[in-house]
């Protein structure tokens, strides 16, 4: 059996630990062979594709990014097409070319999207949720939101201590597109004192009032972790928006940091390894076992698969009764 493997959409830590989970599997255990697509579905639609072996697999466990490259690339959306390039027959052309059995996809909720309609076209393919955001639907995890999350809280950890030496407001932005994962989760771990995720509407005087409140109990600092997605006006970037909301609200000295890609880079953490090895393991179990066109999953702390017609346009989204959200609102953490 030839198995094709691509990467696609945003990086994030633990994308080749998965390529080696899957490649390994396939070749020691399955005796499969395996390609690797350059630059997501444009190396499917450019039949960029090379040989993976053993040797191309070393030292991938702990390297961030990915080692296939990758592309937003959406062969299926005809804006933007020259008339005279049917991405979709590409792509079937250079996997029929290759002979490949199964196409493997790595990616997060565009990708689960064109891999559904990949299907559709009669490929036989598996894919793995992959995107530090973790708002993939039908699995509890994907790997890259630990590492996120944990680069996020050393930076608000390092917060602390020029907050409360300088008696200021700080505002931290931390990416996750439209969901609120990597604020509620690092602004937790990184003791923020107001948490705003777009998922919950937030009143900017009720903020205002819990700086004050802080005041009032002896605290003249306060951490403040935005999601990038949380409502703003003007355009303005999240924190912007809200440093410059609550210095006016408030009167305290206000500073804002944008996170940005230092959340997406770098080596994985080793829960991340571990998931991605575990993920990638799974998706070549199921091409052994002819189970196509399906997500792998983490569901509690087993490996499963969810069909991609189920997961394909839905968005994972942090919900008021989360644990961690009903525990921070006993605590007095603010969300608004
Ligand atoms: O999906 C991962 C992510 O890093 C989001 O958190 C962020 O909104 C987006 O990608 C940034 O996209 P780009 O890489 O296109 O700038």
């Amino acid at each position: 059996m030839r198995i094709g493997i691509l990467t696609s959409g945003g990086d994030c830590p633990g994308i080749n630990a998965t390529i080696r989970g899957v490649c390994k599997t396939a070749i020691n255990h399955y005796g499969m062979e395996v390609f690797g697509i350059h630059s997501g579905f444009r190396g499917l639609v450019d039949n960029d594709v090379v040989p993976l072996t053993e040797a191309s697999l070393t030292g991938l466990l702990n390297m961030g990014g990915t080692i296939l490259g990758t592309s937003r690339e959406k062969p299926f959306k005809r804006r933007g097409t020259a008339v005279s390039e049917d991405k979709p027959a590409m792509m079937l052309q250079t996997i029929r070319e290759r002979g490949l059995d199964c196409i493997v996809c790595i990616g997060g909720n565009g990708t689960q999207k064109t891999a559904a309609r990949l299907a559709e076209t009669g490929v036989n393919v598996i894919s793995i949720p992959k995107t530090i955001d973790n708002d993939v639907w039908g699995t509890d995890f994907s790997f890259g939101f630990d590492s996120a999350v944990s680069i996020a809280t050393d930076a608000i950890d390092r917060l602390h201590s020029t907050a409360t030496s300088h008696q200021r407001v700080m505002v931290i932005e931390v990416m996750g597109h439209k969901a609120g994962w990597i604020a509620l989760y690092s602004g937790m771990a990184g003791g923020g004192d107001i948490i705003l995720l777009p998922e919950i509407p937030f009143d900017i005087h009720r903020i205002g009032d819990a700086i004050i409140n802080r005041l009032k109990k002896g605290k003249p600092y306060s951490i403040v972790v935005v999601a990038e997605g949380i409502p703003t006006v003007d355009g303005k970037k999240a924190a912007q928006y809200i440093a410059e909301e609550i210095e006016y609200e408030t009167g305290f000295e206000t500073r804002e940091t944008v996170l940005g890609y230092i959340q997406r880079g770098g080596s994985p953490t080793a829960f991340d390894r571990n998931l991605a090895t575990r993920m990638g393991g799974y998706a070549t179990q199921l091409i052994a076992e002819g189970r196509f066109g399906h997500m792998v999953a983490l569901q509690g702390n087993s490996m499963g698969a969810v069909p991609l017609t189920e997961v394909a346009g839905k968005l994972k989204l942090v919900t008021e009764d989360n644990d961690l959200v009903v525990q921070g609102r006993r605590m007095g953490i603010c969300f608004g």
